[in-house]
């Protein structure tokens, strides 16, 4: 594999585990609120790993359906964070929360579902 691909999976799977953790530490309320946009730029940076993965696998033989849906799921899981402040306040938030984070999970688990397309592509490489 590339090293394009090897990195930009690499920073799919890193800042998947630090959105995780950040961001359940958010909604238990053990760090500050004021770290939501820390937790932002890690979503803008995995989205954008996410996006060069799946155009640099679209090049490498992976299904151009795929690479599109791979995108657009980034896409989604970002605008969505983004917004999900406005939507549903109070009692029912929990909804929202948990939409995301089912999301989230969603978005890093379709970057090792395109990683491991490429890998089965090229047997060869690690
Ligand atoms: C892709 C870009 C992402 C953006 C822009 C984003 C944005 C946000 C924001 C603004 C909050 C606070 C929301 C609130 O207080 O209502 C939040 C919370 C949270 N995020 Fe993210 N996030 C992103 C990705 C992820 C990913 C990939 C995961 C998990 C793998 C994740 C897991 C969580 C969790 C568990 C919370 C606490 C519960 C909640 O408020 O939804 N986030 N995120």
């Amino acid at each position: 594999m590339s090293m394009t691909v090897t990195v930009a999976q690499w920073l799919v799977r890193i800042t998947g585990v630090l959105l995780l953790i950040l961001g359940l530490l958010l909604w238990t309320g053990d760090v500050p609120l004021s770290l939501i946009p820390v937790h932002i730029l890690l979503g803008v940076v995995l989205v954008l790993s996410l996006w060069l993965l799946a155009a640099t696998a679209s090049t490498q033989g992976v299904p151009m359906g795929m690479a599109v849906g791979v995108a657009i799921l980034g896409l989604i899981t970002l605008a969505f964070g983004l917004m999900q402040r406005d939507f549903l306040p109070g009692g029912a938030h929990w909804i929202i929360q948990g939409i995301h984070l089912l999301l989230g999970m969603l978005t890093v688990g379709s970057g090792e579902m395109i990683g491991g397309r490429l890998r089965r592509l090229q047997p060869s490489a690690a």
